[in-house]
């Protein structure tokens, strides 16, 4: 048997199967077909108790180094498939980065969020701290310790939901002043906004809603007074509703507070000139704020010959109708997109 010139067939043939594959399973096949256990090739070894000893290992040899080659070609044969593969898909998933993005729609912060956040901000700026308290609140923290009793006719001014005889959900955000102080132990001033959600047994309509924002704010130290009250409350409504804004304080009457006030700011509309949105006053009303009742600073600890403070709550609705002339409360809480959509961007 002239074992190269069957090599030499082999060969020929695997080329030629070769060039005729173009799947990688096909090329598995031709693969056991030339090189495998049961192909020609190794069937030539079965030749070798024919071979006189001395031509034994030459005889091997030739056989070895043929597998070597056909593995080789094999091989070489699959790289090709593969890149193509390769090439092929690569041309399929090609993108076209000319193309036009698709339209989204990008959501934006609530407004109300929007107004809480940009006056957090004021605040943290003035080296206040943020503070939050529960929803549910006990009777003692949302009014006894404000210097409300049971029974006192103040408590007419918010009407509440309450669960139990003890507890209701909070009718402001003023119970978290009484629980940053008790924190406090009336030894440390303080310096806090409470942003947050309260609630109110009221009918909803367009200016009333059983639910709504507030933003406390409270200062207690010991040389607190009146006037930084004023500026602060400036501040505020300027950061809101632009810098040429002026505020006046009515007296007022809240329980927890002594004096209490209401505060006004000049008009955006007509700059205090007197228009309809501001009922020809030139003012518009924008919170309730004071000087820390003693009695409130004593019920949380604080020593009312040393410490002084003031204090203010804010509607964030009120705010946010003011400032972009929404005419309904209602707006805040359907959620109708072509309402929420106008608030986007910066806070201006
Ligand atoms: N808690 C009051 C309310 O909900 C608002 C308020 C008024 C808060 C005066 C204060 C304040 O801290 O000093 O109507």
């Amino acid at each position: 048997m002239d074992i190269q010139s069957t090599i030499k067939k082999l060969e020929r043939e695997l080329n030629e199967a070769l060039v005729s594959v173009d799947k990688i399973e096909a090329l598995q096949d031709v693969k056991a077909a030339f090189v495998g256990k049961k192909s020609e090739l190794s069937g030539l070894m079965r030749h070798m108790k024919d071979i006189p000893n001395e031509e034994k290992p030459a005889f091997g040899q030739t056989i070895n180094a043929a597998k070597q080659r056909f593995n080789t070609m094999i091989e070489s044969r699959k790289k090709a498939i593969q890149a193509k593969r390769l090439a092929r898909k690569l041309e399929q998933e090609k993108i076209d980065v000319t193309l036009p993005a698709p339209d989204f729609t990008r959501g934006a912060q609530h407004v109300l969020t929007r107004i809480t956040e940009s006056l957090e901000d004021l605040f943290i700026g003035m080296g206040y701290l943020v503070k939050e308290g529960p929803e549910i609140e006990t009777d003692e923290l949302n009014f006894e310790k404000l210097n409300l009793p049971k029974d006192h006719p103040a408590r007419d001014m918010q009407d509440s939901f309450y669960i139990s005889d003890e507890t209701l959900l909070r009718t402001h955000t003023s119970p978290v002043q009484v629980r940053t102080m008790l924190e406090y132990g009336g030894t440390k001033p303080v310096k806090i906004i409470c942003p947050g959600t309260v609630y109110r047994r009221d009918d909803d309509d367009a200016t009333h809603s059983h639910q709504f924002m507030q933003v406390e704010g409270l200062v207690v130290d010991k040389d607190t007074t009146l006037s930084d009250l004023k500026g602060t409350l400036l501040a505020l409504a300027r950061h809101l509703f632009g810098e040429d804004r002026k505020i006046r304080l009515r007296p007022s009457y809240f329980p927890f507070t002594e004096p209490s006030f209401e505060v006004d700011v000049t008009c955006a509309g007509c700059d205090g000139a007197g228009c309809a949105t501001c009922k020809q006053t030139g003012y518009i009303e924008i919170l309730g704020a004071g000087m820390v009742h003693n009695n409130v600073l004593e019920a949380a600890g604080y020593d009312s010959t040393q410490y002084q403070g003031f204090a203010f709550g804010v509607g964030v609705e009120r705010l946010a109708m003011l400032k972009y002339g929404i005419d309904d409360i209602r707006h805040f809480y359907t959620n109708d997109v072509r309402f929420l959509s106008q608030f986007k961007g910066e806070l201006s």
